[in-house]
Parts: C-alpha cells; structure tokens; sequence
C-alpha cells in the first residue's frame, strides 16, 4: 500500500511501486481530467503538481509521490489561482479539441505560481514542453497574462 495525499486527501492506494502516476490517478482514483498524450515526458498531457511543481505523471512512479502533495486539474479548479486560469482560459477561449489543456493550465498554475506576473520568456521557458497539435498557443500566453492581470495567485 502506497499514502499519497490527492488534492487534499490522503489515500492509500493498492499498486506496484513502479506504477505510473498518472494511472494511479485515472484508473485507481477516476481522475480523467489528467490525460495520456505520449507516455514519454514529450507532450506535457499528464501535467499535475508534485508538492506545487508542474511535473510528468507519465514517467513518475507512484512511490515518488508518496508522502507528498499531488494535486490534478480537479484539485486546482477548487483554488483561488485555478479559477483564475480557468476564468482567463474562458475569457480567451483558448482550447480548440482540448484534450492538451488540462496540462497546459496545470503547467500555467505552477508558473503563476512562482512568477505571479510572468515575463514572455518565462511563458516560454515554462510552457515549451506542453504540445498542443491545434496550436493554441498564443492564446494560452494571452490567457497567462490576463490571469497575471487579475491578480492570480
Ligand atoms: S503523456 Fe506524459 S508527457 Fe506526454
Ligand atoms: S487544444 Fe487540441 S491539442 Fe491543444
């Protein structure tokens, strides 16, 4: 058995160490909003937070995040900052198919985070390893910036 605290709540999950994050998230605790782009730390699809870090559930095994934080897009649609992002990712209309975006507002949040008014740079250097094959990029760097603009944090 393996403690990870979700979103907020411990839970003990019944896995091999090894196990990806990512699908101890979708498949032992339904968390579908994390998605499975590449499996290979290439695309940015399976972005969640580890103690407030943007990181790859795809390559980090479970055992990695035990004892520790992991928060998904569904736990940060409950934050102050994920409503932000989510409102300037609205205000914007920023996805086109969506399936890459959780990970890019999981990736967002954790800039904003650290950067509360981030520069274009730091957009770039943040966001560059979260694919989007509809190529909304510009959109998710205006909707950074407005959530910058409101206050997110
Ligand atoms: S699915 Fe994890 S980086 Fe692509
Ligand atoms: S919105 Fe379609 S892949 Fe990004």
């Amino acid at each position: 058995m393996i403690t990870l605290t979700v979103n907020g709540k411990a839970t003990q999950i019944d896995a091999d160490p090894g196990t990806p994050l990512l699908w101890v998230i979708r498949d032992h605790l339904q968390l579908t909003g994390t998605k499975y782009g590449c499996g290979m730390s290439l695309c940015g699809a399976c972005t969640v937070h580890l103690d407030g870090k943007a990181i790859r559930s795809c390559v980090t095994p479970v055992s990695a995040a035990s004892g520790r934080q992991v928060t998904t897009i569904e736990g940060l649609a409950e934050s102050l900052l994920g409503k932000k992002v989510q409102a300037a990712w609205q205000d914007v209309d920023v996805p086109q198919c969506g399936y890459c975006q959780s990970g890019q507002i999981m990736a967002a949040a954790a800039l904003l985070q650290a950067h509360p008014h981030p520069s274009d740079a730091q957009i770039t250097a943040a966001m560059e390893g979260n694919l989007c094959r509809c190529g909304t990029y510009n959109r998710i760097r205006d909707a950074i910036h407005k959530a910058a603009r409101g206050g997110a944090k």
